[in-house]
Protein backbone atom coordinates (compact mmCIF):
# COMPACT_ATOMS: atom_id res chain seq x y z
CA UNK A 1 0.00 0.00 0.00
CA UNK A 2 1.01 3.64 -1.29
CA UNK A 3 0.62 6.52 1.67
CA UNK A 4 1.03 10.21 1.13
CA UNK A 5 1.72 12.59 3.70
CA UNK A 6 0.98 16.20 3.25
CA UNK A 7 3.68 18.15 5.04
CA UNK A 8 3.58 21.45 4.33
CA UNK A 9 1.03 24.04 3.73
CA UNK A 10 0.33 26.30 0.28
CA UNK A 11 2.58 27.45 -1.34
CA UNK A 12 5.22 25.55 -0.17
CA UNK A 13 3.53 22.35 -0.53
CA UNK A 14 5.93 19.01 0.16
CA UNK A 15 4.62 15.65 0.48
CA UNK A 16 5.96 12.31 1.36
CA UNK A 17 5.45 8.94 0.24
CA UNK A 18 5.16 6.61 2.97
CA UNK A 19 5.67 2.58 2.15
CA UNK A 20 6.47 1.65 5.38
CA UNK A 21 4.79 -1.07 7.19
CA UNK A 22 5.74 -0.39 10.56
CA UNK A 23 4.93 3.20 10.59
CA UNK A 24 2.29 4.77 12.85
CA UNK A 25 -0.41 5.55 10.41
CA UNK A 26 -2.20 7.51 13.05
CA UNK A 27 -3.07 11.61 12.03
CA UNK A 28 -3.49 11.93 16.03
CA UNK A 29 0.05 10.77 16.81
CA UNK A 30 2.28 12.84 14.02
CA UNK A 31 2.40 15.62 14.78
CA UNK A 32 4.16 17.20 11.51
CA UNK A 33 1.34 15.58 9.12
CA UNK A 34 -1.77 17.88 7.77
CA UNK A 35 -3.25 14.93 5.90
CA UNK A 36 -2.72 11.45 5.12
CA UNK A 37 -4.02 9.55 2.09
CA UNK A 38 -3.97 6.32 0.92
CA UNK A 39 -3.46 5.48 -3.15
CA UNK A 40 -6.29 4.87 -4.98
CA UNK A 41 -5.80 1.50 -6.97
CA UNK A 42 -8.85 2.20 -9.78
CA UNK A 43 -9.68 5.80 -11.06
CA UNK A 44 -11.20 7.79 -8.69
CA UNK A 45 -14.80 7.49 -10.48
CA UNK A 46 -14.74 3.74 -10.21
CA UNK A 47 -14.44 4.10 -6.60
CA UNK A 48 -16.70 6.67 -5.83
CA UNK A 49 -19.45 4.69 -7.70
CA UNK A 50 -18.49 1.83 -5.34
CA UNK A 51 -19.83 3.86 -2.48
CA UNK A 52 -22.66 2.80 -0.75
CA UNK A 53 -25.93 4.45 -1.27
CA UNK A 54 -26.95 8.31 -0.31
CA UNK A 55 -25.73 11.44 -0.39
CA UNK A 56 -21.52 11.91 -1.34
CA UNK A 57 -19.68 14.69 -0.73
CA UNK A 58 -16.03 15.25 -2.25
CA UNK A 59 -13.32 17.70 -2.35
CA UNK A 60 -10.70 17.69 -4.28
CA UNK A 61 -7.44 18.68 -3.48
CA UNK A 62 -4.64 19.09 -6.53
CA UNK A 63 -1.55 18.57 -5.41
CA UNK A 64 -0.17 18.50 -9.13
CA UNK A 65 2.88 20.74 -10.32
CA UNK A 66 0.67 23.04 -12.04
CA UNK A 67 -2.49 22.84 -10.25
CA UNK A 68 -4.70 25.91 -9.38
CA UNK A 69 -7.84 26.45 -8.06
CA UNK A 70 -9.20 25.92 -11.53
CA UNK A 71 -7.74 22.78 -12.18
CA UNK A 72 -9.39 21.47 -8.42
CA UNK A 73 -12.79 22.20 -9.30
CA UNK A 74 -12.94 21.25 -12.31
CA UNK A 75 -11.83 17.70 -11.48
CA UNK A 76 -13.96 18.01 -8.81
CA UNK A 77 -17.11 18.73 -11.30
CA UNK A 78 -16.29 16.35 -13.30
CA UNK A 79 -16.55 13.38 -11.08
CA UNK A 80 -19.96 14.88 -10.23
CA UNK A 81 -21.00 15.35 -13.09
CA UNK A 82 -20.75 11.92 -13.99
CA UNK A 83 -21.85 10.26 -10.89
CA UNK A 84 -25.27 12.71 -11.14
CA UNK A 85 -25.69 11.52 -14.93
CA UNK A 86 -25.65 7.83 -12.71
CA UNK A 87 -28.47 9.10 -10.42
CA UNK A 88 -26.59 9.87 -7.56
CA UNK A 89 -26.79 13.25 -5.12
CA UNK A 90 -23.21 14.96 -5.11
CA UNK A 91 -21.84 17.68 -3.03
CA UNK A 92 -18.85 19.09 -3.42
CA UNK A 93 -16.86 21.45 -1.15
CA UNK A 94 -15.85 24.20 -3.06
CA UNK A 95 -12.01 25.36 -3.51
CA UNK A 96 -10.53 28.37 -2.59
CA UNK A 97 -7.43 27.15 -3.34
CA UNK A 98 -6.09 24.05 -5.74
CA UNK A 99 -5.98 22.63 -2.52
CA UNK A 100 -8.55 22.26 0.56
CA UNK A 101 -6.85 23.36 3.74
CA UNK A 102 -7.04 20.96 6.95
CA UNK A 103 -9.24 23.37 8.52
CA UNK A 104 -12.10 23.33 5.39
CA UNK A 105 -11.30 19.59 5.24
CA UNK A 106 -11.95 18.85 8.97
CA UNK A 107 -15.03 20.96 8.82
CA UNK A 108 -16.63 19.51 5.71
CA UNK A 109 -15.83 15.86 7.80
CA UNK A 110 -13.69 14.96 5.14
CA UNK A 111 -11.29 13.03 7.47
CA UNK A 112 -11.74 9.71 6.29
CA UNK A 113 -14.00 9.01 8.98
CA UNK A 114 -17.61 8.60 6.64
CA UNK A 115 -17.26 6.73 3.53
CA UNK A 116 -19.18 8.81 1.75
CA UNK A 117 -17.69 12.21 2.94
CA UNK A 118 -14.07 11.89 1.26
CA UNK A 119 -11.44 14.45 -0.29
CA UNK A 120 -9.15 12.70 -2.94
CA UNK A 121 -6.32 14.09 -3.77
CA UNK A 122 -4.57 14.31 -7.13
CA UNK A 123 -0.69 14.30 -7.81
CA UNK A 124 -0.04 14.66 -11.26
CA UNK A 125 -1.19 11.08 -12.56
CA UNK A 126 -1.86 9.41 -9.19
CA UNK A 127 -5.24 9.82 -7.11
CA UNK A 128 -5.30 8.96 -3.09
CA UNK A 129 -8.05 9.88 -1.20
CA UNK A 130 -7.73 11.21 2.72
CA UNK A 131 -7.68 8.60 5.65
CA UNK A 132 -6.87 11.22 7.82
CA UNK A 133 -6.65 15.05 8.56
CA UNK A 134 -4.84 17.14 11.23
CA UNK A 135 -7.35 17.71 14.21
CA UNK A 136 -6.19 20.99 14.43
CA UNK A 137 -9.54 21.73 17.38
CA UNK A 138 -7.84 18.97 19.51
CA UNK A 139 -4.38 20.54 18.95
CA UNK A 140 -5.37 24.11 20.03
CA UNK A 141 -7.65 22.70 22.69
CA UNK A 142 -4.80 21.17 24.13
CA UNK A 143 -2.52 24.05 23.88
CA UNK A 144 -4.64 26.63 25.21
CA UNK A 145 -7.41 24.73 27.69
CA UNK A 146 -4.74 23.67 29.99
CA UNK A 147 -4.80 25.23 33.20
CA UNK A 148 -0.79 26.15 34.52
CA UNK A 149 0.35 28.39 31.33
CA UNK A 150 3.33 30.46 31.25
CA UNK A 151 3.92 32.85 28.18
CA UNK A 152 7.90 33.63 29.67
CA UNK A 153 8.73 30.11 29.15
CA UNK A 154 7.45 29.85 25.64
CA UNK A 155 5.17 27.86 24.63
CA UNK A 156 6.07 24.32 22.92
CA UNK A 157 3.21 23.62 20.13
CA UNK A 158 1.67 20.10 21.37
CA UNK A 159 2.40 18.87 17.63
CA UNK A 160 6.23 20.05 17.98
CA UNK A 161 5.90 17.47 20.93
CA UNK A 162 4.94 15.04 19.09
CA UNK A 163 7.70 15.30 16.41
CA UNK A 164 10.29 15.73 19.28
CA UNK A 165 9.48 12.20 20.34
CA UNK A 166 8.47 10.67 17.16
CA UNK A 167 12.33 11.57 15.67
CA UNK A 168 13.28 9.06 18.75
CA UNK A 169 12.25 6.53 16.48
CA UNK A 170 10.19 3.33 17.47
CA UNK A 171 9.90 3.33 21.28
CA UNK A 172 7.96 0.43 22.97
CA UNK A 173 4.27 1.25 24.85
CA UNK A 174 4.98 2.28 28.20
CA UNK A 175 8.91 3.58 27.31
CA UNK A 176 9.81 6.36 29.39
CA UNK A 177 10.64 10.10 27.99
CA UNK A 178 12.55 12.02 29.78
CA UNK A 179 12.25 15.74 29.28
CA UNK A 180 14.81 17.48 31.71
CA UNK A 181 13.77 20.82 30.76
CA UNK A 182 9.84 20.10 31.25
CA UNK A 183 8.84 23.68 31.57
CA UNK A 184 4.88 23.45 31.19
CA UNK A 185 5.12 19.96 30.65
CA UNK A 186 3.68 20.03 26.54
CA UNK A 187 6.20 17.32 26.23
CA UNK A 188 5.16 15.17 28.86
CA UNK A 189 1.75 15.43 28.08
CA UNK A 190 1.69 14.25 24.69
CA UNK A 191 4.04 11.11 25.49
CA UNK A 192 1.65 9.59 28.12
CA UNK A 193 -1.19 10.20 24.87
CA UNK A 194 0.98 8.31 23.07
CA UNK A 195 1.13 5.82 25.48
CA UNK A 196 4.43 6.29 26.97
CA UNK A 197 5.57 6.82 30.84
CA UNK A 198 7.04 10.67 31.11
CA UNK A 199 9.51 11.82 33.26
CA UNK A 200 10.21 15.11 33.63
CA UNK A 201 12.39 17.59 35.51
CA UNK A 202 13.14 21.17 35.82
CA UNK A 203 15.30 23.55 37.77
CA UNK A 204 12.51 25.73 38.40
CA UNK A 205 10.17 24.35 41.32
CA UNK A 206 7.04 26.55 40.09
CA UNK A 207 7.22 24.82 36.66
CA UNK A 208 7.07 21.62 38.27
CA UNK A 209 4.38 22.01 39.78
CA UNK A 210 2.51 23.57 36.87
CA UNK A 211 3.56 20.49 34.50
CA UNK A 212 2.14 18.31 37.45
CA UNK A 213 -0.92 21.05 37.45
CA UNK A 214 -1.18 20.17 33.50
CA UNK A 215 -0.87 16.07 33.46
CA UNK A 216 -3.41 15.79 36.11
CA UNK A 217 -5.70 17.74 34.20
CA UNK A 218 -5.14 16.57 30.85
CA UNK A 219 -5.95 12.75 32.00
CA UNK A 220 -6.68 11.81 35.48
CA UNK A 221 -6.55 8.13 34.80
CA UNK A 222 -3.12 8.88 33.15
CA UNK A 223 -0.83 8.48 36.10
CA UNK A 224 2.48 7.25 34.39
CA UNK A 225 4.70 10.42 34.83
CA UNK A 226 6.89 11.70 37.51
CA UNK A 227 8.30 15.41 37.97
CA UNK A 228 10.97 15.77 40.17
CA UNK A 229 13.13 19.57 40.63
CA UNK A 230 16.69 18.95 39.09
CA UNK A 231 19.04 20.86 37.57
CA UNK A 232 19.70 19.70 33.85
CA UNK A 233 23.68 20.12 34.00
CA UNK A 234 23.73 17.86 37.70
CA UNK A 235 21.13 16.26 38.19
CA UNK A 236 20.95 12.08 38.50
CA UNK A 237 17.70 10.95 36.84
CA UNK A 238 16.02 7.71 38.16
CA UNK A 239 16.05 4.93 35.38
CA UNK A 240 15.11 3.56 33.57
CA UNK A 241 15.17 6.25 30.49
CA UNK A 242 13.92 4.87 26.97
CA UNK A 243 14.04 7.96 24.94
CA UNK A 244 14.93 11.56 26.25
CA UNK A 245 12.98 14.44 24.04
CA UNK A 246 12.98 18.10 24.86
CA UNK A 247 13.02 21.68 24.29
CA UNK A 248 16.04 23.37 26.11
CA UNK A 249 16.22 26.60 27.71
CA UNK A 250 16.28 28.93 25.03
CA UNK A 251 17.05 31.88 26.46
CA UNK A 252 15.55 35.17 26.71
CA UNK A 253 12.31 35.59 24.25
CA UNK A 254 12.75 38.66 21.41
CA UNK A 255 10.22 40.81 19.46
CA UNK A 256 13.21 42.08 17.24
CA UNK A 257 16.23 40.45 16.27
CA UNK A 258 18.80 41.33 18.55
CA UNK A 259 22.03 43.33 18.43
CA UNK A 260 25.16 41.37 18.28
CA UNK A 261 25.96 41.78 21.53
CA UNK A 262 22.98 40.42 22.98
CA UNK A 263 23.11 37.43 20.26
CA UNK A 264 26.68 36.84 21.79
CA UNK A 265 25.75 36.68 25.13
CA UNK A 266 22.58 34.62 24.71
CA UNK A 267 24.71 31.80 22.71
CA UNK A 268 27.12 31.63 25.38
CA UNK A 269 24.24 30.94 27.84
CA UNK A 270 22.24 28.83 26.27
CA UNK A 271 25.36 26.40 24.70
CA UNK A 272 26.48 26.21 28.24
CA UNK A 273 23.07 25.05 29.55
CA UNK A 274 22.79 22.61 26.54
CA UNK A 275 26.31 21.14 26.71
CA UNK A 276 26.40 21.16 30.24
CA UNK A 277 22.83 18.85 30.29
CA UNK A 278 23.94 16.46 27.25
CA UNK A 279 27.35 16.29 29.55
CA UNK A 280 25.80 14.92 32.67
CA UNK A 281 23.05 13.18 30.54
CA UNK A 282 25.66 11.10 28.91
CA UNK A 283 27.00 8.67 31.86
CA UNK A 284 23.74 8.05 32.65
CA UNK A 285 21.78 6.46 29.43
CA UNK A 286 21.86 3.26 27.60
CA UNK A 287 24.08 3.11 24.47
CA UNK A 288 21.36 3.90 21.47
CA UNK A 289 19.32 5.60 23.74
CA UNK A 290 17.55 8.84 21.25
CA UNK A 291 18.23 12.10 22.49
CA UNK A 292 15.96 14.24 20.24
CA UNK A 293 16.38 18.46 21.35
CA UNK A 294 15.22 21.71 19.74
CA UNK A 295 17.85 24.05 20.99
CA UNK A 296 17.36 27.64 19.90
CA UNK A 297 18.82 29.49 16.99
CA UNK A 298 18.27 33.22 16.03
CA UNK A 299 16.92 35.76 13.42
CA UNK A 300 19.79 38.08 12.64
CA UNK A 301 19.16 41.34 11.51
CA UNK A 302 20.02 40.05 7.79
CA UNK A 303 16.86 37.45 8.03
CA UNK A 304 18.63 34.36 8.43
CA UNK A 305 18.69 32.64 11.38
CA UNK A 306 22.12 32.11 13.74
CA UNK A 307 22.65 28.73 15.24
CA UNK A 308 24.48 27.26 17.98
CA UNK A 309 27.47 25.35 16.32
CA UNK A 310 28.23 22.60 19.15
CA UNK A 311 27.58 19.05 17.09
CA UNK A 312 31.66 18.81 17.22
CA UNK A 313 31.19 19.59 20.99
CA UNK A 314 28.34 17.02 21.15
CA UNK A 315 29.87 14.45 19.21
CA UNK A 316 33.24 14.20 21.30
CA UNK A 317 30.61 14.25 24.59
CA UNK A 318 30.02 10.43 22.98
CA UNK A 319 26.81 10.70 20.80
CA UNK A 320 26.06 10.34 17.20
CA UNK A 321 24.57 13.03 15.37
CA UNK A 322 21.74 11.62 13.37
CA UNK A 323 20.86 14.76 10.76
CA UNK A 324 24.50 16.47 10.47
CA UNK A 325 23.35 18.63 7.92
CA UNK A 326 20.37 20.10 10.21
CA UNK A 327 18.43 20.76 6.84
CA UNK A 328 14.67 21.32 6.86
CA UNK A 329 14.56 21.01 11.30
CA UNK A 330 14.48 24.93 11.57
CA UNK A 331 11.03 25.43 13.18
CA UNK A 332 9.86 28.48 13.24
CA UNK A 333 6.84 30.91 12.40
CA UNK A 334 7.44 33.37 9.54
CA UNK A 335 9.72 36.14 11.39
CA UNK A 336 9.39 34.83 14.55
CA UNK A 337 13.18 35.38 16.48
CA UNK A 338 13.66 32.58 18.63
CA UNK A 339 13.48 29.08 15.95
CA UNK A 340 13.83 25.86 16.99
CA UNK A 341 16.37 23.91 15.87
CA UNK A 342 15.69 20.32 16.67
CA UNK A 343 19.11 18.03 16.61
CA UNK A 344 18.49 14.17 16.84
CA UNK A 345 20.96 12.62 18.44
CA UNK A 346 22.05 8.41 19.64
CA UNK A 347 23.68 7.77 22.44
CA UNK A 348 26.60 5.82 21.09
C1 LIG B 1 11.85 26.72 26.85
S1 LIG B 1 11.36 26.15 28.40
C2 LIG B 1 10.69 24.57 28.04
C3 LIG B 1 9.22 24.68 27.90
C4 LIG B 1 8.56 23.36 27.86
N1 LIG B 1 8.87 22.63 26.65
C5 LIG B 1 7.06 23.47 28.02
O1 LIG B 1 6.37 22.59 27.54
O2 LIG B 1 6.56 24.38 28.66
C6 LIG B 1 12.84 25.80 29.18
C7 LIG B 1 12.70 25.33 30.60
O3 LIG B 1 14.03 25.00 31.04
C8 LIG B 1 14.11 25.29 32.41
N2 LIG B 1 15.55 25.39 32.71
C9 LIG B 1 16.43 26.37 32.47
N3 LIG B 1 17.65 26.03 32.88
C10 LIG B 1 17.58 24.76 33.36
C11 LIG B 1 18.49 23.84 33.89
N4 LIG B 1 19.78 24.14 34.03
N5 LIG B 1 18.03 22.63 34.27
C12 LIG B 1 16.74 22.30 34.14
N6 LIG B 1 15.82 23.13 33.66
C13 LIG B 1 16.23 24.35 33.25
C14 LIG B 1 13.30 26.53 32.61
O4 LIG B 1 12.85 26.65 33.94
C15 LIG B 1 12.16 26.32 31.61
O5 LIG B 1 11.05 25.76 32.24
Amino acid sequence: MKYLAVLGRQPEISIAELEAQDFPLDINRLGGTLKLAEKLSEKPIDYLQKLPEGKITIGVSDYSKNASKKTASSEALKLKKILVRHGRSVRVVENKEAVLSTATSLHNGLNGKNAKKLELIKADQDWYKVIGVQDIDAYTKRDQARPARDAKVGMLPPKLAQILINLCGPLKPGAVVLDPFCGTGVVLQEALLMGLAAYGTDINERMVDYSQKNLKWLAPRLNDFRVEVGDATSFKWSKPIGAVACESYLGKPFTKAPSDIELKTQKQECQSIILGFLKNLAGQIKPKTPVVIAIPAWLREDGKYERLDILDYIQDMGYNVNNKSREGLLYHREEQVVARDIIILRKK
